[in-house]
């Protein structure tokens, strides 16, 4: 192996700068030359790419998003897109590539290096932490710690005005950010796609809380299950209290990534380079049980099951 390209899709997630800068500076120390592919599987279609030196990613460690650029294209998963992908492969003497991104980059990964029996490794970076098999990707820490910052803000004023409050978070598919600061931040409900929720139960509990003296209350959503403005309205009509909603959006997906996250990308750039020089292709790391570890694709790609319960049990008490 001479030559590797890396590259980031899908959504970003802040710590993929980190990454690259990690593949660059690492893949350069193993003697490989290595290139930059722009706007994911998109810039390997169009043929956009440049090498990368040392100088390249100076500067990138602490800056959320991506120089690399990142982009949803659903343009590589045709027949046609994947060949020219490939023409883009061949012509540059391209023996392996570092893939940075969540399921969907996997999934295309595991299809396209099938197909022309190229050597991709995946490295897990999602706010969503949605990767079955890995316990934590690039990037969610930094998205979580955002978050619970305005919940901790949002938490003053809910207190001082004695207010009940919607906040939706992040989370097409996944109840993972949701989760995560409804506890840390000692939010009363949360609500996520996974599970099913009884809005009647909760407004029971607003309005006996409000008997005993429990004057303020924080729901959090994850966008996949519902929008905030929707259930706050369901709530001031079941309760006859007054709401307000904070909608967090794409706020979670920028910002200096946090140390954790920052290692975790440090070290997955060099782990994704040594399995590349080791002859390993169709996996994707990340960090399992505490270390850096790797999945195959087709197990990454699968539905990742949250422990919902024992959150909802121990929130239940501590709230
Ligand atoms: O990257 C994951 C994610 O941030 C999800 O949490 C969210 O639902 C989705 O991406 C939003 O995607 P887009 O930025 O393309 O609207």
């Amino acid at each position: 192996m001479k030559k590797i390209a890396v590259l980031t899709t899908g959504g970003d997630a802040p710590g993929m700068n980190t990454a690259i800068r990690s593949v660059v500076r690492y893949g350069i120390s193993q003697k490989l030359e290595v290139a930059g592919v722009f706007r994911g599987w998109w810039g390997l279609i169009n043929e956009e790419l440049k090498i990368l030196n040392h100088r390249s990613v100076s500067g990138i460690i602490s800056q959320g998003g991506t120089i690399l650029k990142t982009a949803r294209c659903a343009e590589f998963r045709t027949r046609e897109g994947m060949e020219r992908a490939y023409e883009t492969v061949k012509k540059n003497n391209i023996d392996g590539l570092v893939v940075i991104g969540g399921n969907g980059s996997f999934s295309a990964a595991l299809e396209f290096g099938k197909k022309f029996n190229l050597p991709c490794v995946g490295i897990a970076a999602s706010i969503d932490n949605d990767i079955n098999g890995i316990d934590a990707t690039i990037g969610t820490d930094t998205a979580v710690n955002t978050a619970l910052d305005a919940i901790d803000k949002i938490r003053d004023t809910a207190t001082s005005m004695e207010r009940i409050f919607v906040v939706e978070v992040m989370g097409r598919a996944s109840g993972f950010i949701a989760l995560t600061v409804a506890l840390a931040g000692g939010c009363e409900d949360v609500i996520i796609p996974e599970r099913k929720f009884d809005l009647n139960l909760v407004c029971h509990d607003i309005v006996h809380g409000n008997l005993i003296g429990k004057m303020s209350w924080i729901i959090v959503i994850a966008e996949g299950a519902g929008q905030a403005e929707d259930i706050a309205r369901q709530v001031t009509e079941m309760t006859g209290l007054e709401t307000r909603t904070v909608v967090l959006g794409h706020v979670q997906r920028g910002g200096r990534p946090t140390a954790f996250s920052r290692g975790l990308a440090l070290n997955l750039g060099k782990a994704a380079v040594d399995r590349l020089l080791e002859g390993k292709t169709g996996i994707a790391l990340g960090m399992i049980a505490g270390r850096i570890g790797e999945v195959d694709f087709e197990t990454a790609i699968q539905n990742k099951a949250l422990d919902a319960d024992s959150f909802y049990q121990l929130n239940k008490i501590l709230t």
